[in-house]
């Protein structure tokens, strides 16, 4: 299914490129400059498994947050992403936390004499493009296929994982995102093969696999190096809606066992911003995936903002939510109808408390103290509206909008 996709704004109308971002002379430059850097470090006492080890132990403490190109856009390959990188930067996005600037499919050439991944003409120099987006303060992350082909059709990593984890490495990438498109045979070694020829080049690389929950890709993602795995296909595959958020986001409880800091479930990109769905349904996402500890990764233009728009995916309690240094993922604590209370516990104690209605009208939601794990006293902050609301006792009811959300930070009185 996903392999006939056809992505057509980024189609190469004159065939495949083959302009590298790295010369090869400059390629064999830098691999004898980390083969002199891994001589050293081993000869600097420390053993190269713990050096690594010390590496990935940084990465993704907290669910990662960033921005992705796989939606349509006007512009698209190097242009796209240095205007999406300069706004990330301008509208504050960055000062909220999000840092990876996210190049999806469609940046593929092909491959050169020696083999080498090629971008296409989209993205004339990768490398350039890498250093324009570190300056920004921001990261780079890059993607590709354990298969022969990407899901757009363009090419994949099969045979020649060290070679392209070298070439990622070079051009400074910092997040790899795996999709497994037209992957066959055994996953588990697919993912893991990548993840050790990422681990040689010494360079800590976000390690993103995608492979829509298949085989019950969590149980097994943090086992293979995966730093996030997508648990569902596609969040947008029909279209952008509501639905989409709701069908997605609800069905993640009973994950949580499985998350943690340096490993996250990944429902997919966030929706806010795009057309088709409105500030309530934006929020409601927002906030569940806050609870779920869920990757936050935008994936709209953020040259052309409306203010709500910003003000909903820069919220400081509510992604304080999601990057609570605790790691742990919320869950559903009641369920009535189309009523739904979740809660995640924070590090400092308190909770946070989301009231959702996926009703097509404002209902009262109520959140029993007992039912979210609090006692029987508890003080209450509004998170969106950024009040407190009080002390209240045994229970809270709050009138929810259609498809909203009331998202609470619970504080127990003692
Ligand atoms: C899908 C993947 C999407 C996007 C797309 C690119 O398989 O789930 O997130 O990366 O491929 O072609």
């Amino acid at each position: 299914m996903f392999g006939n996709r056809q992505i057509d704004h980024f189609k190469d109308e004159k065939g495949q490129y083959f302009k590298c971002g790295v010369a090869e002379n400059e390629m064999s430059q830098i691999m004898k400059r980390s083969a002199l850097g891994v001589i050293l470090a081993v000869l600097a006492i420390s053993p190269l498994s713990t050096m690594v080890l010390a590496q990935e132990t940084r990465i993704a403490q907290t669910p990662p947050m960033g921005w992705s190109g796989f939606f349509p856009s006007t512009k698209s390959g190097d242009e796209l992403i240095r205007a999406e990188a300069d706004a990330m930067v301008s509208t504050g996005m960055k000062a909220a936390g999000y840092e990876y600037m996210n190049v999806d499919d469609c940046w593929e050439g092909g491959r050169d004499s020696l083999g080498n991944i090629c971008p296409n003409g989209h993205y004339p120099d990768m490398k350039a493009l890498v250093d324009y987006v570190h300056r920004k303060g921001l990261k780079f992350g890059i993607y590709s296929s354990p298969g022969l082909k990407t899901c757009a059709g363009f090419e994949g990593s099969f045979g020649h994982e060290e070679q392209d984890a070298e070439s990622f490495a070079a051009w400074g990438v910092d997040y790899l995102k795996y999709d497994w498109c037209s992957g066959s045979g055994d996953q588990v070694a697919a993912y893991r093969r990548m993840y050790e020829a990422l681990k040689r080049t010494g360079r800590p690389i976000l390690y993103a696999l995608c492979q829509y929950g298949r085989e019950r890709g969590w149980a097994w993602g943090a086992s293979v190096g995966g730093n996030v795995w997508r648990t569902t296909s596609d969040i947008a595959l029909n279209g952008i809606s509501y639905d989409d958020i709701s069908l997605v986001g609800f069905e993640q409880n009973g994950l949580e066992r499985f998350a943690g800091p340096g490993h996250w479930n990944d429902p997919d990109g966030l929706l806010i911003g795009q057309p088709g769905i409105d500030d309530d349904e934006a929020r409601t996402q927002m906030s569940l995936w806050c609870l779920l500890a869920s990757p936050l990764i935008a994936s709209n233009d953020l040259t052309q903002m409306s203010p709500q728009t910003l003000a909903i995916l820069t919220n400081p309690e509510v992604i304080a939510v999601n990057q609570d240094k605790a790691g742990i993922q919320g869950h559903r604590v009641a369920e009535e109808g189309p009523l739904e209370v979740w809660m995640k516990p924070l590090a400092d104690g308190s909770k946070a408390v989301g009231l959702f209605n996926r009703e097509g009208a404002p209902i009262p939601v109520t959140v029993s103290f007992r039912d979210a794990g609090l006692p029987e006293s508890v003080q209450l902050r509004d998170l969106w509206a950024r009040k407190d609301l009080g002390v209240f006792q045994r229970s809270y009811t709050a009138t929810v909008p259609r498809h909203g959300v009331v998202m609470l930070k619970a504080t127990g009185q003692f």
